[in-house]
Protein backbone atom coordinates (compact mmCIF):
# COMPACT_ATOMS: atom_id res chain seq x y z
CA UNK A 1 0.00 0.00 0.00
CA UNK A 2 1.14 3.54 -0.96
CA UNK A 3 2.53 5.66 2.22
CA UNK A 4 0.68 8.54 3.60
CA UNK A 5 2.79 11.71 2.24
CA UNK A 6 5.21 13.40 4.70
CA UNK A 7 5.04 17.11 4.69
CA UNK A 8 8.73 18.83 4.47
CA UNK A 9 9.33 22.86 5.34
CA UNK A 10 12.41 24.38 3.15
CA UNK A 11 12.84 27.67 4.76
CA UNK A 12 14.93 30.19 2.09
CA UNK A 13 13.35 27.81 -0.34
CA UNK A 14 14.08 30.50 -3.20
CA UNK A 15 17.53 30.96 -1.86
CA UNK A 16 20.32 29.14 -3.50
CA UNK A 17 20.62 25.77 -1.19
CA UNK A 18 16.49 25.64 -1.29
CA UNK A 19 17.16 25.52 -5.21
CA UNK A 20 19.30 22.58 -5.03
CA UNK A 21 17.38 20.96 -1.63
CA UNK A 22 13.73 20.88 -3.19
CA UNK A 23 14.30 18.50 -6.27
CA UNK A 24 16.57 16.20 -4.46
CA UNK A 25 13.83 15.81 -1.75
CA UNK A 26 11.05 15.45 -4.57
CA UNK A 27 13.14 12.68 -6.03
CA UNK A 28 13.01 10.85 -2.78
CA UNK A 29 16.74 11.40 -1.90
CA UNK A 30 15.64 12.47 1.25
CA UNK A 31 12.95 9.95 2.81
CA UNK A 32 13.44 7.24 0.19
CA UNK A 33 12.53 6.21 -3.42
CA UNK A 34 9.20 4.98 -1.92
CA UNK A 35 7.80 8.10 0.14
CA UNK A 36 5.72 10.20 -1.37
CA UNK A 37 6.37 14.03 0.03
CA UNK A 38 4.17 17.17 0.35
CA UNK A 39 6.74 20.46 -0.20
CA UNK A 40 6.02 23.27 2.18
CA UNK A 41 8.46 26.70 1.08
CA UNK A 42 8.76 29.64 2.64
CA UNK A 43 10.59 32.82 1.57
CA UNK A 44 10.05 36.68 2.46
CA UNK A 45 8.19 38.88 0.59
CA UNK A 46 10.74 40.36 -1.66
CA UNK A 47 11.76 36.45 -2.98
CA UNK A 48 8.07 35.71 -3.55
CA UNK A 49 8.26 35.96 -7.72
CA UNK A 50 11.61 33.66 -7.43
CA UNK A 51 9.92 31.70 -4.82
CA UNK A 52 6.63 30.87 -7.62
CA UNK A 53 9.50 30.46 -10.09
CA UNK A 54 10.34 27.30 -8.15
CA UNK A 55 7.21 26.15 -7.65
CA UNK A 56 6.49 26.76 -11.85
CA UNK A 57 9.98 24.02 -11.61
CA UNK A 58 9.10 21.44 -9.44
CA UNK A 59 5.56 21.39 -11.40
CA UNK A 60 7.48 20.43 -14.81
CA UNK A 61 9.76 18.15 -13.55
CA UNK A 62 6.58 16.32 -12.56
CA UNK A 63 8.34 14.30 -10.16
CA UNK A 64 5.77 11.09 -9.51
CA UNK A 65 6.42 11.45 -5.78
CA UNK A 66 6.01 15.24 -5.14
CA UNK A 67 2.32 15.03 -4.09
CA UNK A 68 1.94 18.42 -3.46
CA UNK A 69 3.79 22.15 -3.23
CA UNK A 70 2.82 24.97 -0.93
CA UNK A 71 4.78 27.93 -1.76
CA UNK A 72 4.37 30.92 0.27
CA UNK A 73 5.92 34.01 2.67
CA UNK A 74 3.50 33.03 5.32
CA UNK A 75 5.30 31.45 8.01
CA UNK A 76 1.84 30.07 9.82
CA UNK A 77 0.64 28.90 6.59
CA UNK A 78 4.67 26.92 5.64
CA UNK A 79 4.79 25.70 9.23
CA UNK A 80 1.20 24.27 9.55
CA UNK A 81 1.35 19.76 9.72
CA UNK A 82 4.91 19.91 8.60
CA UNK A 83 6.71 16.43 10.13
CA UNK A 84 10.16 17.59 8.78
CA UNK A 85 11.21 21.53 9.02
CA UNK A 86 15.07 22.30 7.24
CA UNK A 87 15.64 25.74 8.05
CA UNK A 88 17.69 27.33 5.53
CA UNK A 89 16.34 30.97 5.28
CA UNK A 90 18.82 33.45 6.16
CA UNK A 91 21.52 35.25 5.03
CA UNK A 92 24.77 33.81 4.09
CA UNK A 93 28.22 34.87 4.89
CA UNK A 94 30.28 36.41 2.06
CA UNK A 95 34.22 36.45 1.68
CA UNK A 96 36.17 37.47 4.40
CA UNK A 97 33.41 37.05 7.40
CA UNK A 98 33.48 34.63 9.86
CA UNK A 99 30.07 32.74 9.97
CA UNK A 100 29.54 34.10 13.35
CA UNK A 101 29.30 37.40 11.91
CA UNK A 102 26.00 36.63 10.73
CA UNK A 103 24.39 36.53 13.78
CA UNK A 104 22.49 39.47 14.20
CA UNK A 105 20.59 38.98 11.32
CA UNK A 106 20.18 35.64 11.32
CA UNK A 107 19.21 34.64 15.43
CA UNK A 108 16.37 36.73 15.20
CA UNK A 109 14.69 34.54 12.56
CA UNK A 110 15.33 31.53 14.61
CA UNK A 111 13.30 33.38 17.38
CA UNK A 112 10.48 34.03 15.51
CA UNK A 113 9.99 31.05 13.26
CA UNK A 114 10.93 28.73 16.36
CA UNK A 115 7.08 29.93 17.73
CA UNK A 116 5.35 29.26 14.37
CA UNK A 117 7.03 25.86 14.80
CA UNK A 118 6.00 24.84 17.86
CA UNK A 119 2.64 26.31 17.45
CA UNK A 120 1.26 24.50 13.93
CA UNK A 121 4.05 21.50 12.77
CA UNK A 122 2.77 18.41 13.41
CA UNK A 123 3.50 16.61 16.85
CA UNK A 124 6.94 15.54 16.18
CA UNK A 125 8.25 17.24 14.09
CA UNK A 126 12.21 16.74 13.47
CA UNK A 127 14.50 20.20 12.76
CA UNK A 128 17.29 20.73 10.91
CA UNK A 129 19.06 23.93 10.71
CA UNK A 130 21.13 24.70 8.01
CA UNK A 131 21.35 28.47 8.36
CA UNK A 132 24.76 30.00 10.38
CA UNK A 133 25.18 30.50 12.82
CA UNK A 134 23.70 26.90 12.27
CA UNK A 135 24.48 25.62 15.90
CA UNK A 136 23.59 28.85 18.01
CA UNK A 137 20.48 29.57 15.61
CA UNK A 138 19.31 25.55 16.19
CA UNK A 139 19.82 26.69 20.12
CA UNK A 140 17.98 29.87 19.70
CA UNK A 141 14.92 27.90 18.02
CA UNK A 142 15.15 25.54 20.63
CA UNK A 143 14.88 27.85 23.73
CA UNK A 144 11.94 30.14 22.12
CA UNK A 145 10.34 26.88 21.43
CA UNK A 146 10.45 25.26 24.67
CA UNK A 147 7.34 22.37 23.81
CA UNK A 148 9.54 20.87 20.95
CA UNK A 149 11.04 18.32 22.39
CA UNK A 150 15.21 19.10 22.46
CA UNK A 151 15.95 15.41 20.97
CA UNK A 152 13.65 17.34 17.80
CA UNK A 153 16.16 20.21 17.04
CA UNK A 154 19.64 19.70 15.71
CA UNK A 155 21.70 21.42 13.36
CA UNK A 156 24.23 20.66 10.06
CA UNK A 157 27.52 19.49 10.54
CA UNK A 158 27.04 16.49 8.34
CA UNK A 159 28.56 18.49 5.35
CA UNK A 160 31.62 18.79 7.32
CA UNK A 161 31.54 14.88 8.13
CA UNK A 162 31.09 14.31 4.26
CA UNK A 163 34.20 17.20 3.81
CA UNK A 164 36.25 15.03 5.88
CA UNK A 165 35.03 11.74 3.94
CA UNK A 166 36.27 13.35 0.80
CA UNK A 167 39.74 14.83 2.00
CA UNK A 168 40.73 11.30 3.57
CA UNK A 169 39.57 9.32 0.04
CA UNK A 170 41.97 11.57 -1.65
CA UNK A 171 44.16 11.30 0.70
CA UNK A 172 44.87 7.10 0.70
CA UNK A 173 42.97 6.46 -2.78
CA UNK A 174 39.95 5.07 -1.81
CA UNK A 175 36.47 5.47 -2.84
CA UNK A 176 34.68 7.84 -0.50
CA UNK A 177 32.65 5.11 0.52
CA UNK A 178 34.86 3.09 1.79
CA UNK A 179 35.93 5.68 4.92
CA UNK A 180 33.82 5.97 7.86
CA UNK A 181 33.77 6.87 11.19
CA UNK A 182 35.35 10.15 10.75
CA UNK A 183 33.88 12.74 13.91
CA UNK A 184 33.33 16.33 13.80
CA UNK A 185 33.45 17.42 17.46
CA UNK A 186 31.37 21.30 17.99
CA UNK A 187 30.77 23.76 16.01
CA UNK A 188 30.09 24.09 12.52
CA UNK A 189 32.71 27.19 12.26
CA UNK A 190 36.36 27.37 11.85
CA UNK A 191 36.93 26.05 15.13
CA UNK A 192 35.10 22.99 14.88
CA UNK A 193 37.47 19.93 15.59
CA UNK A 194 37.50 17.52 12.54
CA UNK A 195 38.73 14.23 14.48
CA UNK A 196 39.77 10.99 12.37
CA UNK A 197 41.17 8.58 15.79
CA UNK A 198 38.49 6.18 15.57
CA UNK A 199 38.00 6.60 11.23
CA UNK A 200 38.75 3.26 9.12
CA UNK A 201 38.57 2.53 5.42
CA UNK A 202 37.24 -0.53 5.07
CA UNK A 203 39.11 -2.29 2.04
CA UNK A 204 38.83 -5.72 0.34
CA UNK A 205 36.79 -7.08 3.49
CA UNK A 206 39.09 -5.62 6.09
CA UNK A 207 38.83 -2.58 8.27
CA UNK A 208 42.13 -0.48 8.68
CA UNK A 209 42.62 2.85 10.59
CA UNK A 210 43.14 5.73 8.58
CA UNK A 211 45.91 7.34 10.78
CA UNK A 212 47.57 4.07 10.10
CA UNK A 213 47.07 4.22 6.79
CA UNK A 214 48.24 7.97 6.49
CA UNK A 215 51.01 7.28 8.75
CA UNK A 216 51.66 11.07 8.89
CA UNK A 217 49.96 12.75 12.13
CA UNK A 218 51.31 15.95 10.99
CA UNK A 219 49.37 16.21 8.41
CA UNK A 220 46.20 14.87 10.10
CA UNK A 221 46.75 17.24 12.77
CA UNK A 222 47.70 20.22 10.76
CA UNK A 223 46.26 21.01 7.48
CA UNK A 224 43.54 18.09 7.47
CA UNK A 225 42.08 19.90 9.93
CA UNK A 226 42.59 23.25 8.36
CA UNK A 227 41.62 22.09 5.17
CA UNK A 228 37.85 20.59 6.43
CA UNK A 229 37.72 23.78 8.70
CA UNK A 230 38.15 26.51 6.18
CA UNK A 231 36.45 24.25 3.41
CA UNK A 232 33.07 26.58 3.33
CA UNK A 233 35.82 30.04 3.43
CA UNK A 234 37.53 27.69 0.20
CA UNK A 235 34.07 27.13 -1.43
CA UNK A 236 33.06 31.36 -1.07
CA UNK A 237 36.55 32.11 -2.13
CA UNK A 238 35.97 30.05 -5.65
CA UNK A 239 32.53 30.39 -6.09
CA UNK A 240 31.94 34.06 -4.87
CA UNK A 241 29.13 32.32 -3.19
CA UNK A 242 28.41 29.80 -0.60
CA UNK A 243 28.73 26.14 -1.01
CA UNK A 244 24.85 24.85 -2.24
CA UNK A 245 24.90 21.45 -3.87
CA UNK A 246 27.11 20.20 -0.98
CA UNK A 247 25.39 21.42 1.41
CA UNK A 248 21.56 20.25 -0.02
CA UNK A 249 23.13 16.77 -0.39
CA UNK A 250 24.55 16.61 3.01
CA UNK A 251 20.53 17.60 4.77
CA UNK A 252 19.51 15.03 2.78
CA UNK A 253 21.84 12.35 4.15
CA UNK A 254 21.28 14.02 7.99
CA UNK A 255 17.71 13.51 7.77
CA UNK A 256 17.41 10.07 5.82
CA UNK A 257 20.00 8.51 8.53
CA UNK A 258 17.73 10.39 11.25
CA UNK A 259 14.91 8.86 9.91
CA UNK A 260 15.75 5.81 8.13
CA UNK A 261 18.79 4.84 10.56
CA UNK A 262 22.37 4.62 10.02
CA UNK A 263 24.10 1.18 8.69
CA UNK A 264 25.52 -0.52 11.32
CA UNK A 265 29.07 -0.57 12.79
CA UNK A 266 28.66 3.39 11.32
CA UNK A 267 28.42 7.11 13.08
CA UNK A 268 27.66 9.56 11.49
CA UNK A 269 27.80 13.65 12.72
CA UNK A 270 25.24 15.57 14.16
CA UNK A 271 24.50 18.98 15.86
CA UNK A 272 22.43 17.90 18.79
CA UNK A 273 21.30 19.48 22.66
CA UNK A 274 24.30 18.55 24.37
CA UNK A 275 23.78 16.37 27.85
CA UNK A 276 27.28 16.63 28.98
CA UNK A 277 28.60 13.97 27.27
CA UNK A 278 32.49 13.59 27.05
CA UNK A 279 32.66 16.60 29.73
CA UNK A 280 31.29 18.57 27.04
CA UNK A 281 29.08 21.94 28.45
CA UNK A 282 25.28 20.32 28.80
CA UNK A 283 22.74 23.02 26.80
CA UNK A 284 24.69 23.80 23.85
CA UNK A 285 23.95 22.68 20.53
CA UNK A 286 27.38 20.43 19.79
CA UNK A 287 28.14 18.42 16.87
CA UNK A 288 28.64 14.81 18.56
CA UNK A 289 29.08 11.13 16.62
CA UNK A 290 25.41 9.77 16.34
CA UNK A 291 24.07 6.87 15.79
CA UNK A 292 20.55 6.80 14.29
CA UNK A 293 17.71 3.98 15.13
CA UNK A 294 13.89 4.28 15.06
CA UNK A 295 13.99 8.11 14.35
CA UNK A 296 16.05 9.00 16.97
CA UNK A 297 19.97 9.68 17.78
CA UNK A 298 22.02 8.64 20.31
CA UNK A 299 25.49 9.83 20.84
CA UNK A 300 28.33 7.50 20.69
CA UNK A 301 29.87 6.25 23.83
CA UNK A 302 33.09 5.52 25.15
CA UNK A 303 35.53 6.67 22.94
CA UNK A 304 38.87 7.22 23.86
CA UNK A 305 39.83 10.78 23.73
CA UNK A 306 43.46 11.92 24.16
CA UNK A 307 45.04 14.57 25.24
CA UNK A 308 45.18 16.90 21.73
CA UNK A 309 41.20 16.00 20.90
CA UNK A 310 40.64 17.11 24.40
CA UNK A 311 41.98 20.58 24.25
CA UNK A 312 40.51 21.18 20.40
CA UNK A 313 36.78 19.89 21.65
CA UNK A 314 37.13 22.54 24.58
CA UNK A 315 38.04 25.30 22.64
CA UNK A 316 35.07 24.45 20.15
CA UNK A 317 32.59 24.34 22.95
CA UNK A 318 33.78 27.57 24.60
CA UNK A 319 33.48 29.62 21.27
CA UNK A 320 29.59 27.84 21.47
CA UNK A 321 29.25 29.32 25.20
CA UNK A 322 30.37 32.55 23.72
CA UNK A 323 28.12 32.59 20.73
CA UNK A 324 25.07 31.68 22.75
CA UNK A 325 25.85 34.76 25.35
CA UNK A 326 26.54 37.12 21.87
CA UNK A 327 23.16 35.24 20.05
CA UNK A 328 21.05 36.62 23.17
CA UNK A 329 22.61 40.23 23.53
CA UNK A 330 21.82 40.35 19.58
CA UNK A 331 18.24 39.29 20.87
CA UNK A 332 17.84 41.75 23.30
P1 LIG B 1 20.74 32.51 -0.12
O1 LIG B 1 20.92 33.94 0.20
O2 LIG B 1 20.95 32.05 -1.53
O3 LIG B 1 19.27 32.03 0.30
C1 LIG B 1 18.73 32.33 1.54
C2 LIG B 1 17.24 32.52 1.33
O4 LIG B 1 16.67 32.77 2.61
C3 LIG B 1 16.89 33.73 0.44
O5 LIG B 1 16.01 33.33 -0.59
C4 LIG B 1 16.24 34.69 1.41
O6 LIG B 1 15.24 35.49 0.80
C5 LIG B 1 15.67 33.73 2.43
N1 LIG B 1 15.31 34.34 3.70
C6 LIG B 1 15.86 35.40 4.35
N2 LIG B 1 15.21 35.65 5.48
C7 LIG B 1 14.22 34.73 5.58
C8 LIG B 1 13.21 34.50 6.52
N3 LIG B 1 13.05 35.28 7.60
N4 LIG B 1 12.35 33.47 6.29
C9 LIG B 1 12.47 32.70 5.20
N5 LIG B 1 13.41 32.88 4.27
C10 LIG B 1 14.28 33.89 4.45
O7 LIG B 1 21.66 31.68 0.89
P2 LIG B 1 22.11 30.16 0.79
O8 LIG B 1 23.39 30.10 0.07
O9 LIG B 1 20.97 29.33 0.33
O10 LIG B 1 22.46 29.87 2.33
C11 LIG B 1 21.45 29.85 3.31
C12 LIG B 1 22.05 29.73 4.70
O11 LIG B 1 22.70 28.47 4.86
C13 LIG B 1 23.13 30.76 5.00
O12 LIG B 1 23.00 31.20 6.34
C14 LIG B 1 24.42 29.98 4.82
O13 LIG B 1 25.49 30.56 5.52
C15 LIG B 1 24.01 28.66 5.40
N6 LIG B 1 24.83 27.48 5.05
C16 LIG B 1 25.02 26.55 6.03
C17 LIG B 1 25.72 25.38 5.75
C18 LIG B 1 25.96 24.33 6.81
O14 LIG B 1 26.68 23.37 6.54
N7 LIG B 1 25.39 24.41 8.00
C19 LIG B 1 26.23 25.18 4.47
C20 LIG B 1 26.00 26.14 3.49
C21 LIG B 1 25.30 27.31 3.80
C1 LIG C 1 29.77 26.09 4.49
O1 LIG C 1 30.36 25.48 5.38
O2 LIG C 1 30.03 25.95 3.29
C2 LIG C 1 28.69 27.07 4.89
O3 LIG C 1 28.57 27.14 6.26
C3 LIG C 1 28.83 28.39 4.26
C4 LIG C 1 29.93 29.18 4.92
O4 LIG C 1 29.69 30.35 5.26
O5 LIG C 1 31.02 28.65 5.09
Amino acid sequence: MAKDPVRVLVTGAAGQIGYALVPMIARGVMLGPDQPVILHMLDIPPAAEALNGVKMELVDAAFPLLKGVVATTDVVEACTNVNIAVMVGGFPRKEGMERKDVMSKNVSIYKSQASALEKYAAANCKVLVVANPANTNALILKEFAPSIPEKNITCLTRLDHNRALGQISERVGVQVSEVKNVIIWGNHSSTQYPDVSHATVISEGAEKAVKSLVSDDEWLKGEFIKIVQQRGAAIIKARKLSSALSAASSACDHIRDWVLGTPEGTWVSMGVYSDGSYNVPAGLIYSFPVTCRNGEWTIVQGLEIDEFSRKKMDATAEELTEEKALAYSCLS
